[in-house]
């Protein structure tokens, strides 16, 4: 990092000024370093899961955009060219901090239930609940919050027309764009799925079936039209007029819940972010119906009450506080977090300095504590498989994370016919049953049953962080209830460690949800390590698991490092395609 510093310093120094290219480059100086080397830029950059998206956002922010114009770009762009989570049809949450106000907004754009979802209605009629209706069916779709955020947030806090800012978007719908590897593999992965339902078919298919092979041109006509309306009329071309006559028609013929009246009700809700702080660090993430924000302050709290950095990174030691420290998290989580419009979250009392001292002095430091002999706390002080994250940072200092999801990779798999894109499964993120687990093996009861209106819990944890009060970094990952703990470890890694955002987001992770009482490790952690682990009686796996793949997030993060004023950009390096692009 040092070295990296004192090139950059050079650099600045001489009035070196090839911003293109040095953007585009990876420096040959600083492999020297004894870190990887994230993406370097001088004037913004764009950090997303699909290069042709963080070049869409690049180029609206080249063209004078700020990082929210740029950001919006960029989520219309990955729904034409990651349509495993990019959508129109999901929901999502943005974190924007705007320099001249010194204010973070944290956006919720959730979906939310249709006024017809009840309780009990992905139970069948033994009382279990029904794994296909909730999550293969237009019934598990709620009702789409995306197009609602990212016009929102245009609108307040861009300063671009919104057709300007989804110009790119349209552009690679209507004239298509070179079928990518990553895209290709993934469509011949989940093909059955998709080929279950005409309408996906047709839209991500060739006519006689087949695949669309990389370097091939793949054309998206009717989302083209959709995107085109709601370019000319804002959200109104979205939840009303002809896209929602289409939604609403699929909704009629295949059973699902979603009316006219959903579409006009839906609404984003501006809410008041999450604080904590960490070693001098301000950490500001997304409040409820996220579950993120609330228990990585509650996790941090936790960690820095012992020396973690003395530890040493990723050591046993380190890696049984860690854990210990998740398995508390996540049993306050089933008892606790819901949609805050509805159940009263102790959000005060979870991400309070004291509560995380109760749950550190419970904290075995020799022992893994069988998540069987974990409870969610009993009472609490009073108080007063697939998702996308990108990330973006202007030259005024303004900073976007945006985590946005159709719930599993290409959400319940059906297309709205005419429409060209698909909906969501958001309905599993439910606990539709107490007590029993969702796709993601979490457990929920009471804050997060089904009720009309309501936004089901999430995982997605989009951050910022400040150092000495300046903006620094913007992070956040996909993963369903892997997320959180992948956030945890990207902020970690920079605020304990002093990681530059490459290598923060590189090295090997972990994961521990309390239940499966399981502690996940991705390739990378040493035999020895997974030994001592063992032997302090945690249950060590590697992937792939029924829940999750191999490896753990795709975190697409961002730093400005303060002292040059460079900006840093890591794209993961676990998943294809990702891409940083700066100028
Ligand atoms: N659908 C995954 C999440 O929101 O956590």
């Amino acid at each position: 990092m040092r070295l990296l510093r004192l090139f950059a310093a050079i650099f600045a120094a001489v009035g070196f000024m090839a911003t293109v290219s040095f953007a585009q480059q990876s420096s040959p100086i600083i492999v020297y370093d004894t870190q990887f080397h994230p993406t370097l830029a001088r004037n913004g950059m764009v950090v997303s899961q699909e290069t042709y998206a963080s070049k869409a956002g690049r180029e609206i922010l080249q063209r004078g955009g700020n990082a929210i114009d740029a950001a919006v770009a960029t989520g219309f762009a990955l729904a034409v060219t990651h349509p495993q989570a990019g959508n129109l049809g999901g929901g999502g949450f943005m974190m924007i901090y705007l320099k001249e106000l010194d204010r973070v907004v944290a956006l919720d754009y959730r979906e939310m239930a249709p006024a017809r979802a009840h309780r009990d209605m992905f139970l069948n009629d033994s009382g279990d609940v029904d794994k296909k209706r909730v999550r293969f069916t237009l019934k598990a779709s709620g009702v789409p919050g995306t197009v609602m955020g990212l016009t929102e947030a245009l609108t307040k806090y861009g300063t671009m027309p919104l057709a300007e800012v989804m110009a790119p978007a349209i552009r690679l719908a209507e004239e298509g764009f070179e079928m990518t590897w990553a895209l290709s593999e993934s469509l011949g992965r989940y093909a059955a799925r998709l080929k279950a339902d005409a309408e996906s078919a047709k839209n991500y298919f060739k006519a006689d079936g087949s695949i669309y092979e990389a370097g091939e041109l793949f054309r998206q006509p009717d989302l083209a039209e959709t995107l085109k309306a709601i370019a000319a009329s804002g959200a109104k071309g979205f939840y009303e007029g002809p896209v929602a006559d289409k939604l609403v028609a699929a909704m009629t013929a295949q059973g699902g819940l979603i009316t006219h009246d959903d579409l006009k009700n839906y609404h984003a809700v501006e809410r008041e972010p999450i604080s904590g702080t960490y070693r001098g660090y301000k950490v500001v993430t997304m409040p409820p119906p996220s579950s993120g924000g609330v228990h990585i302050v509650q996790m941090l709290n936790v960690m820095e009450g012992w020396d973690m950095k003395g530890l040493g990174h990723n050591s046993a030691a380190y890696i049984h506080r860690m854990t210990e420290t998740m398995k508390y998290a996540y049993a306050d989580r089933s008892k606790y977090l819901g949609d805050p419009d509805f159940f009263d979250v102790p959000v005060a009392a979870l991400t309070s300095k004291e509560y995380a001292g109760t749950v550190r002095a419970k904290i075995n430091l020799e022992k893994a504590t069988p998540s069987a002999e974990i409870a969610p706390a009993p009472s609490l002080p009073y108080e007063s498989n697939d998702t996308t994250h990108f990330s973006v940072m202007d030259s005024a200092g303004n900073m976007v994370a945006n985590t946005y999801t159709l719930n599993f990779t290409y959400g319940n798999g059906k297309s709205v016919p005419g429409a060209g894109f698909l909906l969501n499964n958001e309905m599993d993120d439910f606990s539709a049953k107490a007590g029993v687990p969702n796709a993601f093996g979490l457990l929920g009861g009471e804050a997060n049953a089904i009720e009309p209106g309501k936004r089901p819990l999430s995982s997605m944890t989009p951050t910022l962080l400040f150092k000495n009060g300046e903006p620094y970094m913007a992070t956040g990952s996909p993963g369903g209830s892997t997320i959180i703990t992948v956030v945890l470890q990207a902020v970690m890694n920079v605020m304990e460690f002093d990681m530059n955002v490459q290598t923060a987001i590189s090295v090997p992770r972990i994961h521990h949800q309390w239940y499966p009482d399981r502690l996940f490790l991705e390739p990378g952690h040493s035999i020895d390590t997974r030994r001592l682990l063992g032997q302090m009686g945690h249950q060590v796996k590697s992937g792939p698991t029924e829940a999750w793949d191999s490896v753990l997030g795709s975190a697409q993060s961002l730093i400005r490092d303060p002292e040059t004023g460079l900006f840093m950009g890591a794209a993961d390096p676990r998943r294809p395609g990702s891409y940083a692009a700066g100028y």
